[in-house]
């Protein structure tokens, strides 16, 4: 993959170079993201980041990592609040709105919704998840997280041994993830999900067809024992069709310190691309987890900053001017930086 100027849309596009190249660059945000230093080298560019489906952390995320490397963000939320309410085309929308920006993060909630609408952009369009299809950048954060927690416990992805939980069928963060990690060696993935939430066998087909391990179960005890990581996932009741499907799916798999501790091995990785559903009558991911080392959803959504940066740098072309358009930090640091 080139990177420069082309739409991010799917994993697809990504062998397993695309995916290091990523990594290197994310790591090279750190000082930037952790603000020891700044950098503008985007002074200028504009990114149209249009969310048409309930985000926070993809769409701020987004957001923050083109301001962190010094670009201007315009956002669109809310098919309602836009144009495309009045019944303007996705084409004609993003050739309005591509000569508007450098780049543009979408989300949508229809299925290649987001491929359709980069079809007619001028500018590069990175998904930000169409519906229950893809969620690549979201996926890219997700390894980049595995990678570093294996190498805290000197694993590599290759073997790695990883559980999927929850709805893999409308997961889009799992879709893209376990593609993508069909480009690594040897990779053992268990499915755990309740009938009628199961991965789509396309997905599986490729794991398979690349020579990786997959099972798949129906009680999570079995499912989550003998991994390195545990990657859990909401309920995405929004795309039922009814409330009683809602209801019948909510709280089936619960993931908490008594379930963890008797089935898992010590310090296996807990994950989730979040938000958790907290709701008393869900908690696929109890908070009684919290306080355990072993969970690693917070540097998942802080490594999201990195990888959005990387992204970014990688599509306007500036990997190698960043550090040139660098300067001090102005103001007191330690002030985000500390405990609560
Ligand atoms: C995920 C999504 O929107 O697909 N969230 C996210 O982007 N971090 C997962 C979810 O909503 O459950």
């Amino acid at each position: 993959m080139n990177f420069v100027g082309e739409h991010i849309l799917s994993v697809s596009q990504f062998d397993r170079a695309d995916v290091d190249r990523v990594f290197q660059i994310a790591d090279k945000m750190e000082p930037y993201a952790n603000r020891q230093k700044i950098t503008r080298v985007l002074q200028g560019a504009i990114l149209s980041n249009m969310f048409f489906e309930a985000s926070t952390r993809t769409r701020v995320s987004f957001g923050s990592a083109f301001n962190l490397l010094g670009g201007d963000v315009r956002e669109t939320t809310g098919v309602s609040q836009s144009a495309i309410a009045k019944g303007e085309s996705l084409r004609d929308f993003a050739k309005v709105m591509s000569g508007y920006s450098d780049v543009i993060a979408m989300r949508h909630s229809v299925a290649g919704s987001v491929a359709e609408f980069a079809s007619a952009s001028r500018s590069p369009v990175i998904n930000g998840g169409d519906g229950e299809n893809e969620h690549p950048s979201q996926a890219l954060l997700d390894l980049y997280t595995i990678a570093k927690e294996l190498a805290s416990r000197d694993k590599t992805i290759d073997e790695l041994r990883i559980a999927v939980v929850g709805d893999l069928k409308y997961g889009r963060a799992v879709h893209s993830l376990l593609k993508l990690l069909a480009v690594f060696d040897s990779v053992s993935v268990n499915l755990v999900s309740p009938p009628g939430l199961q991965t789509p066998p396309e997905i599986v087909e490729l794991l398979q067809n690349q020579g990786h391990i997959v099972s798949t179960f129906e009680r999570l005890e079995e499912g989550i024992s003998a991994v390195d990581i545990l990657y859990v996932t909401r309920t995405q009741e929004e795309r039922f069709s009814s409330q009683e499907e809602a209801d019948r799916y909510r709280g089936l798999f619960r993931v908490n310190e008594a379930i963890y501790t008797q089935h898992c091995e010590p310090n296996t990785v807990i994950m989730h691309p979040l938000p958790r559903d907290s709701r008393a009558a869900a908690q696929e991911l109890s908070e009684d987890l919290d306080n355990n080392p072993n969970l690693a959803i917070f540097r998942q959504t802080d490594n999201g900053i990195l990888i959005r940066m990387a992204l970014f740098a990688l599509v306007l072309d500036v990997t190698d001017r960043i550090e040139e358009h660098s300067s001090p930090v102005t103001w007191n640091t330690r002030i985000r930086t500390r405990d609560p």
